[in-house]
């Protein structure tokens, strides 16, 4: 058994690895694990924050904070007379877990990548862009019923008597489920998007 005695190096590393430790308690295991444990759960919470904030999303990135941004800060999502203010990945981003986690990594690669390729850097190939990133927006929102407008505005919270009735009326079609926010209200934090002229 030549081969067992002298094992090749990934070998003896994985029979280190597997093997119960002699020297450290199962106490002080579970503690290292806890710390780890604790450290990666905090470390994504923090990450989630430091990534979610309107600074972040609307100033790290060179074309948000030249077309985005000063948009969405004359919108009444910004400031209004109530002060409640919508940012962007309260719109933009899923409310629940895990799914944000993998939203934010997914669009956090391809958001970088364009951003180093330059795809919207000017703001003739922003304006070009914008109805195709306007249109991946708004079909999200169709497939889920506008979720994310929906975690500030609930439907189930309207006071009819005080909405007009031509929005007392169209609010009928959301309520039986002939049609979604985003379908009637677009451009509610940005310039509305302007669909391509045919060549
Ligand atoms: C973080 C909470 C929040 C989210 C998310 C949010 N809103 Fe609002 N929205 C508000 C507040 C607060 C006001 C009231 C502003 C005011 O006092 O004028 C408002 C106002 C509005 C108005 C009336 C003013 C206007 O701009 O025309 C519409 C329409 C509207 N929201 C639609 C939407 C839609 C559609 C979405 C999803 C894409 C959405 N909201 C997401 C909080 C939110
Ligand atoms: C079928 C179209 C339609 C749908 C669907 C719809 N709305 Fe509206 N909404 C309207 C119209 C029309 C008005 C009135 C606009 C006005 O008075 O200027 C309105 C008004 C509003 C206002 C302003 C109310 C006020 O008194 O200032 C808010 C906020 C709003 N809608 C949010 C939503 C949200 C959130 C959803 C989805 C849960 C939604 N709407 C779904 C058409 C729609
Ligand atoms: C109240 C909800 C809301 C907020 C707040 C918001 N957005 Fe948007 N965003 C939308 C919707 C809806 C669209 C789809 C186009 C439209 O209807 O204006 C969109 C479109 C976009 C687009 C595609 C280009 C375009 O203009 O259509 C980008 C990029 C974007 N948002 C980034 C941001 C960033 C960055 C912030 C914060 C600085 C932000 N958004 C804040 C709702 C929001």
């Amino acid at each position: 058994m030549a081969e067992v005695s002298n094992p090749g190096a990934l070998r003896r590393f994985f029979r280190w690895f597997f093997s119960p430790s002699a020297r450290w308690s199962v106490f002080a295991l579970l503690v290292v694990g806890c710390l780890v444990g604790a450290t990666a759960v905090i470390g994504t919470q923090v990450a989630l924050h430091v990534t979610g904030t309107d600074e972040f999303c609307g100033t790290a990135c060179h074309s948000h904070e030249k077309f985005v941004f000063p948009e969405h800060k004359l919108s009444a999502h910004y400031n209004n007379r109530t002060g409640v203010r919508a940012s962007c990945h309260d719109c933009h981003i899923p409310h629940s877990y895990p799914k944000v986690l993998f939203y934010k990594a997914k669009a956090g690669i391809t958001d970088a990548i364009a951003e180093m390729r330059g795809s919207i850097s000017t703001q003739e190939k922003f304006d070009k862009e914008r109805w195709r990133l306007a249109n991946l927006v708004w079909d999200e929102m169709r497939e889920n019923n506008s979720a994310n407008c929906r975690t500030c505005h609930d439907p189930l919270a309207w006071e009819s008597t005080k909405q007009s009735e031509e929005a007392v009326k169209a609010h009928k079609k959301f309520t039986s489920g002939k049609a979604t926010c985003i379908e009637c209200h677009t451009g509610v934090a940005h310039k509305e998007p302007e669909a391509p002229k045919a060549p």
